[in-house]
């Protein structure tokens, strides 16, 4: 059973027949309960047809239906209508299901134990160490113009449910994803929690070159949502598309954009797995015993000036030991390449970026603070444990 009401009805009518997924139609019916999303997208379909009162092969079972539904589609004419079946719209001549025409297939194919299986996968091969885990998800910015289209598509039939919905009351993509996914990707890590804050984060991104350019009319429409940024390949980010998008009336986009959105031959393409642990922050103290051991590498004209530098000597190991992607060092008092710092030392502070391993004992910590001290005559390090920001 759906947890649908009756004035759902013309909703999924309206939006099976324009092309919707069956998990779009569980969000733009504003179904906010997660056990329907994680059902099988096919099953979910059959459900919703029986629910309009249609059967398998896409005949209108009771009428009356399919006429109370009519008279929203305002100016088409009944026979075109009658065509638009939502089995045809939901799947091509071989039965294979159509691409969404909102989520561009995020909530379909892309949505399912295979792909959780890939993210489990990626995960693993990072080899991190984590007890939770977070789920991003980031998906093509004209997936929110689509979403915009379908909204106004239906717009009149969600507000007449009765209560006072709106555009936020529609669930989001992101949200129907991870509400099937996580599930699925803790159950392929063997039971890590998937949580909502984590200090271990995995992304998910997908593209859709084929409709990329679909945002650029929002370009003329607000001038001044899409500045250029730097590092931004862009000027249609997500944010930017979500502004105008708030800006632009309901008429405008309607002259500018189809409604419902058209079809797509292909599916969103999904990136490679993001693996990403904030930082950890590692401290102690340093002597050196070199006077011409500098601090930070010297670089001239991109030639390294000293052999090392302290900042070397000590991140080298560290960063090996954490299998970190980079590291931020800074340390206090004067940088002066002929100052020996004696007494108990200068204290120094790394951050240690995206760190595969991050817990360490103190016995572990001990060894590590040996291998640098060993490492070279040249300076010795103590103190040396994991402390937070
Ligand atoms: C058709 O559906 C309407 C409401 O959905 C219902 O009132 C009516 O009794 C149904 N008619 C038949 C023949 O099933
Ligand atoms: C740390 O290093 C990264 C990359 O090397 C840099 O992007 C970031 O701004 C640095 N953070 C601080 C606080 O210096
Ligand atoms: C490293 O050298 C410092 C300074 O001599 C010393 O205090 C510290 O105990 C040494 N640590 C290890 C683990 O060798
Ligand atoms: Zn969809």
């Amino acid at each position: 059973m759906l947890p649908l009401k009756d004035t759902d009805k013309p909703i999924v009518q309206k939006l099976l027949s324009a092309g919707c997924c069956a998990r779009c139609v569980l969000r733009f019916c504003c179904v906010s309960v997660q056990a329907p999303y994680r059902q099988p997208p096919q099953e979910t379909l059959e459900l919703l047809r029986a629910f309009i009162g249609q059967k398998h092969d896409g005949k209108v079972q009771n009428s009356s239906t399919a006429d109370d539904s009519s008279h929203d589609a305002a100016g088409e004419p009944p026979s075109k209508r009658a065509k638009l079946d939502p089995s045809e719209a939901a799947a091509d001549s071989q039965g294979h299901a159509c691409v969404c025409v909102v989520c561009l297939g995020v909530l379909q194919g892309l949505c399912g134990a295979e792909q959780a299986a890939k993210v489990a996968e990626a995960v693993r091969e990072g080899n991190y160490d984590f007890d939770t885990l977070l789920l991003s998800v980031s998906l093509p910015a004209q997936l929110c113009v689509r979403e915009h289209s379908c909204w106004l598509h239906v717009k009149k039939e969600v507000r007449d449910k009765g209560l006072a919905l709106t555009k936020d009351d529609v669930i989001q993509v992101k949200e129907a994803f991870k509400w099937t996914m996580q599930g699925l990707i803790a159950k392929e890590l063997g039971g890590v929690a998937v949580v909502t804050k984590s200090s271990f984060e995995v992304g998910v991104e997908f593209t859709h070159p084929e409709t990329d350019s679909d945002c650029h009319f929002l370009g003329s429409s607000c001038p001044d949502c899409f500045k250029p940024t730097k590092n931004k390949q862009s000027v249609f980010t997500r944010m930017a598309v979500v502004k105008a998008l708030e800006k632009i009336s309901d008429a405008s986009f309607l002259e500018l954009y189809p409604c419902p959105p058209t079809r797509a031959s292909s599916s969103c393409v999904p990136q490679d797995v993001q693996c990403l642990h904030a930082s950890v922050f590692v401290a102690g103290r340093y002597n050196k015993f070199c006077r011409s051991l500098p601090q930070t590498p010297w670089l001239i004209d991109g030639e390294r000036r000293m052999e090392s530098s302290v900042e070397e000597l000590i991140a080298a190991p560290v960063l090996s030991v954490f299998r970190a992607d980079g590291f931020n060092f800074s340390s206090s008092g004067r940088e002066d390449v002929d100052v020996r710092t004696l007494g108990n030392g200068r204290p120094f502070a790394m951050e240690l970026l995206n760190p595969h391993r991050s817990r360490f004992s103190e016995v572990e910590m001990k060894q590590l603070q040996e291998t640098i001290n060993k490492s070279s005559d040249k300076i010795r390090v103590r103190d040396l444990q994991i402390v937070n920001r």
